[in-house]
């Protein structure tokens, strides 16, 4: 049975999350090196984000690379960038024919230059899309993004830009790198693990969670929307009664 059809299209997610976690274990799984499994991985990219825009979420942010990666070995580090860079080749046409904005969050000073600027071309070149914003977690831990907002806020507080009691919840977000998303409200994690891996962490304050433990390149349509209507069924309180919110 389609699952589409139990998806109601007024109470989508304004910001879905997902860490895309399993290549290896799915490789292994087939005898095939751990490569072979980030490769099959961005077939799962492709229509994850083709699926998220004809539905009309509005913003996508996929973890593809966490800080902590970076101590992965050599070679899988090298062969990751590698498929990074092909794809963001391959896919700005579907990206420009879906009518995605290209986006990202995390330290891409780390990332190799020929990454970066493939990266700055694609999001120069989709800066106009409206229908979905697609935001790729590069080199991102969200541990160095908050130090980065205490300094950065540390500073103007010395430079008597801004007093220590207007710090609120805006003023961080603004200081986030998301500062232009809105809250996640549906975090998703496949390959059964159940853990934040340093994604997001002040952003999903009020995410609803949901883990699978289908592995990213098996992670298709289907499980999407499985993931959707759960979500849909779910009655969030944000502190209040539940007589509060009906
Ligand atoms: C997710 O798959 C991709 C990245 C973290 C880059 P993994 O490579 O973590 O796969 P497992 O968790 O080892 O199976
Ligand atoms: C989280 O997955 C990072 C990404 C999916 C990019 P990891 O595989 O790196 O997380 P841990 O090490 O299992 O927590
Ligand atoms: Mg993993």
């Amino acid at each position: 049975m389609d699952l589409l059809q139990n998806i109601d299209k007024n109470n989508l997610p304004k910001h879905l999350a997902i860490i895309m976690d399993g290549n290896g274990r799915w490789a292994k799984q087939q005898g095939l090196l751990r490569a072979f499994g980030h490769e099959s991985g961005t077939k799962s990219v492709k229509i994850i984000i083709e699926t998220c825009a004809r539905l009309g979420i509005a913003n996508l942010t996929l973890y593809a690379f966490s800080t902590e990666n970076w101590n992965r070995p050599k070679l899988e580090v090298d062969t990751l960038m590698k498929i990074l860079i092909k794809s963001l080749k391959k896919e700005l046409t579907t990206l420009q024919s879906n009518n995605i904005k290209l986006n990202t969050i995390g330290n891409l000073e780390k990332m190799p230059q020929s990454a970066q600027k493939e990266l700055l071309d694609v999001i120069e070149k989709t800066k106009d899309n409206t229908k979905m914003t697609l935001t790729l977690a590069l080199s991102y831990g969200s541990r160095e993004e908050i130090i980065n907002v205490v300094k950065n806020i540390s500073n103007k507080v010395k430079n008597n830009i801004i007093s220590i009691d207007s710090i609120d919840d805006s003023i961080i977000n603004e200081h986030l790198y998301t500062q232009n998303l809105p809250d996640v409200d549906l975090l998703i994690r496949t390959s059964g693990e159940h853990r934040i891996s340093n994604f997001l962490l002040w952003q999903i304050a009020y995410a609803e969670l949901y883990f699978t433990d289908v592995l990213w390149p098996d992670f298709k349509e289907q499980n999407l929307y499985e993931a959707i209507i759960s979500y849909q069924k779910r009655e969030r309180r944000f502190g209040k009664t539940s007589e509060q919110i009906k």
